[in-house]
């Protein structure tokens, strides 16, 4: 029926300069671009920001997502943009989620570091289906916290 999925890991180092408050303002505006332009093209995903760095996870038809990698790999609020994984998918992981975000209730925060305290969140050595596998559990956790 529809077009095969596929799903891409990357990570990347934030780039945003400035307080805590100037970073929220822009995780908000990326989410917000996310929501308004991921539904229209068929992407899902989520996004974490933890330790400096961003991991993200989009989903969705093979052109949709290669051209929303390469909008994203140009944005100047991060930088090093490193592709961890690119690959077919049988299903959606995150079917609900234009884009979830984790990384910023304090709930989430202790979470995380219990699972990325082995690594000390190097996402190089988490490697892409760990961090698909981390994204996955902290947003089923989150969803279900705002049930
Ligand atoms: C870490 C990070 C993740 C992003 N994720 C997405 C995304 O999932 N979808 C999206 O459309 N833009 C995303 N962006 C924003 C894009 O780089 C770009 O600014 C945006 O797509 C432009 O959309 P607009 O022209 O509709 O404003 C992300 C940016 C960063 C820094």
């Amino acid at each position: 029926m529809s077009e095969p999925l596929y799903q891409l890991v990357y990570y990347s180092r934030n780039a945003v300069a400035g307080d805590e408050a100037t970073f929220a303002e822009a995780v908000d505006a990326i989410l917000e671009a996310s929501r308004r332009n991921n539904p229209a093209v068929g992407i899902t995903g989520a996004l974490l920001f933890n330790a400096g760095c961003f991991a993200q996870v989009l989903e969705g038809p093979l052109s949709a997502v290669e051209a929303t990698f390469e909008r994203i790999q140009q944005d100047e609020r991060h930088g090093d943009v490193s592709l961890l994984a690119l690959e077919p998918i049988a299903a959606r992981t995150f079917g609900t989620w234009a884009m979830g975000f984790v990384g910023r209730s304090a709930e989430n925060a202790d979470r995380f570091a219990a699972v990325g305290a082995g690594s000390g969140f190097d996402p190089e050595r988490l490697g892409g289906q760990r961090i698909h596998e981390i994204l996955r559990d902290l947003t089923l956790q989150e969803e279900a916290l705002a049930a």
